[in-house]
């Protein structure tokens, strides 16, 4: 088990573009491994390759639901509900921060496995919202780009009118 160092806001690789994957060998999978146990380290629900200082387009998520977790190469949004959910969001490279974000509650997302096997995944609720917040990463796109607004420590701590559900991403 290797836990990686999670990159914060001001590093310049939060805000760059990623690359494809192209080679799906040994150091991807070893590189999976490696964010998956990052991820769960950290009590994080996702994790996006930029985070530990890696430009490509390769994220984890682990939702805690049936799904366990799932890898994500060169994924892309290829469906999303017009239904929209608003609720709280934070990530691993804002601790302590948190704000509240509109996401579809649906959406549809194409990828490739760690062997480079193209599939389709729906999520809803709770992984829809991870979905969206670890694929911008991807772009160099942060939740604090596209929220609401931001939490108040009082309201991190509490409830807020909307609150859907609770996750660091
Ligand atoms: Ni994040």
């Amino acid at each position: 088990m290797a836990i990686r160092k999670i990159m914060k806001l001001g590093e310049d690789v939060l805000r760059k573009p990623c690359k494809k994957v192209e080679k799906f060998d040994l150091r991807l999978h070893l590189l999976l491994k490696d964010m998956a146990d990052t991820m769960h380290d950290a009590d994080g629900v996702g994790l996006a390759a930029p985070q530990v200082g890696i430009l490509r387009r390769i994220v984890v998520i682990d939702v805690g639901d049936e799904h366990g977790v799932i890898e994500l190469m060169n994924p892309e949004i290829t469906e999303r509900s017009e239904e929209i959910q608003t609720g709280r969001e934070g990530c691993l490279s804002l601790p302590g921060r948190q704000g509240v974000v509109s996401r579809p509650m649906r959406v549809t997302v194409h990828a490739q496995d760690r062997h480079g096997k193209p599939f389709d995944l729906e999520g809803e609720g709770l992984l829809a919202r991870a979905i969206c917040h670890e694929l911008d990463h991807l772009d160099g796109r942060l939740y604090i780009d596209v929220m609401d607004r931001e939490l108040t420590e009082e309201e991190i701590e509490g409830h807020i009118p909307e609150d859907g559900e609770e996750d660091e991403e």
